[in-house]
């Protein structure tokens, strides 16, 4: 297939279409290689797919409505994988025009290239922020988000809604994935695992949010890429059994549907930190602080519906994945 997959210099992008393109899928990459963080590890991320013969790379900005017509035109993709966004919770407080540009701009300008050359099938990125205020544990794809807690997440959800319109208006098949907390190999520096990982090797005190008390549902990057070729492989249908008098939220009588993609087993952080300090074989000096503004106590994902429409549930626990992490980091930066 020939696949439109954005974010491709990205942590989630770069490992999709390295997997895509191992499996004989051809890769058009969009991405503009901005510098929210380091970008040599975004170039480092994008060599390991320019070697590939099915890999071409646009760097380009979504945002740009311009250039994402011409190049919805030029390649005809079948399918969109769209991961480029604005990421990050506590960035979005910092510079919320950012979130604006790149997750609700560039969201409309790849629903538009999906409308006009009938992409017959597009995922996208969306996130466990948009549970926000919601308590109701574990998260469910069919409890209601409408309590945002930052603009990221707002951005996430108003994506799921625009995604929905063009599923109805113009039959476009969309799905939209919650990812939860991802890390592993690759990852991004603006993460706790990146953070934590590089700051405990270089014997600098952490900084841990909420004492340590937070529990994040870790989902590592292979799962994660699991999930997204299988809903990818498996287009959006119409619910027949769905009603507008009691609406369930995660699908329609358009070809819509939200999956969460979380390892259903959420880690308390002091208890990951715990196997970042036994990997690397140090201890960390922490420094003990209270909850951020945007951020929530807990993230836990239900992923039935994950399992029952496409048989999968992520299973690689915290131990092997941060092992994973670190040795990678050692590696990557020769520390
Ligand atoms: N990593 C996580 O834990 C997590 C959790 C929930 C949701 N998500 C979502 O998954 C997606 C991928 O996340 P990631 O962790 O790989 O982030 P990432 O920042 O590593 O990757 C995003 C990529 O998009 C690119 N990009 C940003 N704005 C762009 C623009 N306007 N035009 C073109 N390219 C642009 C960036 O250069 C970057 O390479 C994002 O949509 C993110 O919001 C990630």
């Amino acid at each position: 297939m020939k696949i439109l997959v954005t974010g491709t210099a990205g942590f989630i992008g770069s490992q999709l279409a390295h997997r895509l393109l191992e499996r004989g899928d051809e890769v058009i990459g969009v991405d503009n290689v901005n510098d929210y963080y380091d970008v040599n590890l975004k170039e480092a991320r994008l060599s390991r797919l320019t070697g590939h013969a099915g890999f071409t790379e646009v760097r380009e900005d979504v945002a740009d409505r311009t250039v994402m017509t011409d190049i919805f035109a030029k390649h005809r993709p079948e399918r969109v994988v769209h991961l480029a966004a604005q990421a990050g919770v506590r960035y979005s407080l910092e510079n919320p025009n950012a979130y604006v540009d790149a997750n609700l701009v560039g969201f409309m300008n790849i629903l538009e290239g999906c409308r006009h050359n009938d992409v017959k099938h597009l995922v996208y990125a969306s996130s466990s922020s948009v549970y926000g205020a919601n308590e109701a544990m574990p998260f469910s794809v069919h409890d209601n988000v409408d309590h945002p807690l930052s603009l990221y997440a707002a951005s996430k959800k108003a994506n799921e809604l625009m995604a929905h319109t063009y599923s109805h208006l113009y039959g476009l098949p969309t799905t939209g994935l919650r990812f939860f907390t991802v890390y592993g190999p690759w990852g991004r520096p603006d993460m706790a695992l990146f953070i934590f990982t590089k700051k405990i090797l270089a014997g600098e005190p952490i900084d841990v949010f909420n004492h340590g008390n937070h529990k994040r549902d870790f989902t590592y990057i292979d799962d994660i890429v699991e999930g997204v070729v299988r809903t990818l492989d498996q287009v959006a249908q119409p619910n027949g059994d769905w009603s507008g008098a009691a609406p369930d939220p995660s699908t329609s009588k358009a070809p819509y549907r939200i999956y969460n993609i979380g390892s259903n087993n959420p880690v308390e952080l002091s208890r990951f930190i715990e196997i970042i300090e036994q990997r690397v074989g140090k201890k960390a000096q922490k420094n003990l602080l209270p909850m951020q503004p945007g951020d929530v106590p807990a993230t836990y994902a239900n992923v039935d519906d994950l399992i029952s429409d496409v048989g999968y549930k992520p299973a690689t626990g915290v131990e092997e994945g941060i092992a994973n992490f670190v040795d990678w980091y050692r590696d990557f930066y020769q520390v």
